[in-house]
């Protein structure tokens, strides 16, 4: 695609991720590569700028990281953060030292608001910072244009080799200024047009498909959640029929949740789906299990038997869709420990199916971008919104044994606490919200007579990337209606509670 690129090299900063959000937020496309990225590589991207981020390590220890040197000798402009302004200093011949003072957290940044890196910036202003090193000497050419109480070159630049170094954080909101910051390296130094848009790539990466598939086949597992919905639509977009959706229904899924995505896929956008009722296959499957290590295994390995028995009617496909978005792609690709735990990974690649390629059609992008990438292509929000729905499904929300009769009470619960939660408008500000089906009965009594039931636990959390997550303090009333309901529409409920820990100790599922 014929797009502006930034190029971020990654150190290792735990912020690294952010850096790439705020340059698209600024409407600028950009990619984050390993540190060491070969420099034809870069060349190859044809960046208008180069941001070197921040990292964990000491510039002056023999093993530190270093890019490739030759980075300063393209022509283009390089902007180095904490670490990256360190290494600046140290490959272009200045010197860093050891702080008297680590600074962690606020400071006050004096800046030469003449510069055009800080163009429309105030001259002081509050930023995060987070070092125990800084540049004591700087390079032959470079200048200090900011400075705080405990750090002289806080800020540094050379115009004539268009290298500039910032020891604070400006991708991070607790720096008031930063976004100015990172839109000025963007547009006033790196003469970037910034036009990345969503509508256009949406139109630009369709006809790209359309261009590389012609009319060969296509294959995608459809779930129904937000990845696999937006790369069905953008690919339906580009080739019509020749995309062909296999819908695994496991039987597993919410209220309605199957005849839902059937309903928009295949009636409204006539997309080829091809809807799999296995539901019983399932439930055999998984009769007597209670371990939920087991359940997951079952359901994954399951779910590619019914894909490729289903691919194998169709035959040979050429291409094969996968739903990878570009933080997976990060923390694969750069060799971090993945965040994501293993067992979440349900499904996986199904090993019996033959194409020639994979396509990834979400790989450049972020979680948000993707959403916008849905609203762009007419996917209404109910689904672009969608809260996060483990592959498994509700088998890892009933504790012990899955029956049917178990997954028609969840289900109904489920459908009432989702909906309460709407209702009150809450549906957006928290993240996950779900009932549980405890493996417990307890005793109560209706009108006149003793019940001996089950107890239903509910669940909701706000969190940003589902790793750390606190509960959500859902306010009473709502939480005395969904209950009440719950126990007057459904006789096999006697008794709700609400969880009320974090994560961690706790997971955000129960299972
Ligand atoms: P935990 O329970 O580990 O969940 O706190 C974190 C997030 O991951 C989702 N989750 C899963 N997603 N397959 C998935 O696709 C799984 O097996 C799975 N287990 C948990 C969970 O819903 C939450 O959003």
């Amino acid at each position: 695609m014929n797009t502006q690129t930034l190029i971020i090299l990654d150190f290792g900063g735990q912020y690294n991720q952010l850096v790439a959000r705020r340059v698209r937020e600024c409407n600028v496309y950009c990619e984050l590569l390993h540190y060491d990225t070969d420099i034809e590589k870069i060349k190859s991207l044809n960046p208008i700028g180069i941001i070197l981020s921040g990292g964990p390590d000491n510039v002056f220890e023999d093993n530190a990281p270093m890019p490739d040197k030759r980075i300063f000798s393209l022509g283009v402009p390089v902007l180095g953060i904490c670490y990256g302004e360190q290494l600046i200093a140290h490959i272009l011949g200045g010197k860093v030292i050891i702080a008297d003072k680590s600074e962690y957290g606020n400071a006050s940044l004096t800046v030469d608001n003449s510069h055009k890196l800080f163009e429309g910036v105030k001259k002081t202003f509050n930023c995060w910072m987070s070092h125990s090193n800084q540049a004591e000497i700087l390079p032959q050419g470079f200048y200090s244009i900011g400075h705080t109480d405990t750090c002289q070159n806080a800020a540094i630049a050379n115009d004539e080799l268009k290298v500039f170094g910032v020891q604070f954080h400006p991708e991070v909101n607790h720096t008031e200024e930063g976004l100015k910051i990172i839109k000025n390296f963007l547009i006033n130094i790196c003469g970037a047009s910034a036009d990345w848009q969503m509508s256009i790539y949406a139109k630009t990466y369709a006809e790209m498909l359309k261009a590389k598939v012609k009319d060969k086949k296509v294959l995608c597992a459809l779930s129904g959640g937000v990845d696999s919905s937006v790369a069905a639509m953008l690919l339906s977009r580009a080739i019509g029929n020749n995309l062909i959706c296999i819908f695994v229904d496991h039987g597993l899924l919410r209220k309605n949740e199957g005849d839902e995505v059937e309903e928009f896929f295949k009636n409204k956008q006539h997309i080829n789906l091809i809807r799999v009722n296995v539901q019983d296959r399932f439930l055999d499957k998984l009769k007597g299990v209670t371990d939920p290590e087991t359940k997951r295994k079952i359901i994954g390995e399951e779910f590619i038997r019914v894909f490729e028995d289903e691919a194998a009617k169709i035959g040979e496909v050429d291409y094969l869709v996968q739903g990878t978005i570009y933080p997976d792609v990060i923390e694969s690709g750069l060799g971090k420990s993945a965040v994501i735990k293993s067992h979440h990974n349900v499904g996986g690649l199904p090993k019996n199916i033959k194409f020639k390629e994979i396509i990834e059609p979400l790989r450049s992008l972020f979680k948000d971008e993707v959403r916008k990438l849905g609203l762009e292509l007419g996917m209404p929000e109910k689904l672009v919104f969608r809260q996060p729905f483990p592959g498994p499904g509700l088998a890892v929300r009933i504790i012990g044994e899955i029956t049917k009769e178990k997954l028609d009470v969840l289900r109904e619960a489920d459908a009432i606490f989702r909906e309460e939660i709407a209702l009150a408008g809450l549906d957006k500000s928290i993240n996950q919200y779900f009932a549980i089906l405890t493996n417990m009965r307890s005793v109560g009594v209706m009108g006149d007579d003793r019940t001996y039931e089950n107890a239903l636990a509910l669940r909701a959390v706000t969190t940003t990337d589902f790793m750390t997550a606190d509960w959500a303090e859902i306010p009473h009333e709502v939480l005395r209606r969904t209950s009440s309901r719950i126990v007057n529409e459904i006789r096999a409920i006697n008794r709700v509670v609400y969880d009320i820990t974090s994560k961690p100790p706790a997971t955000i599922e129960w299972e």
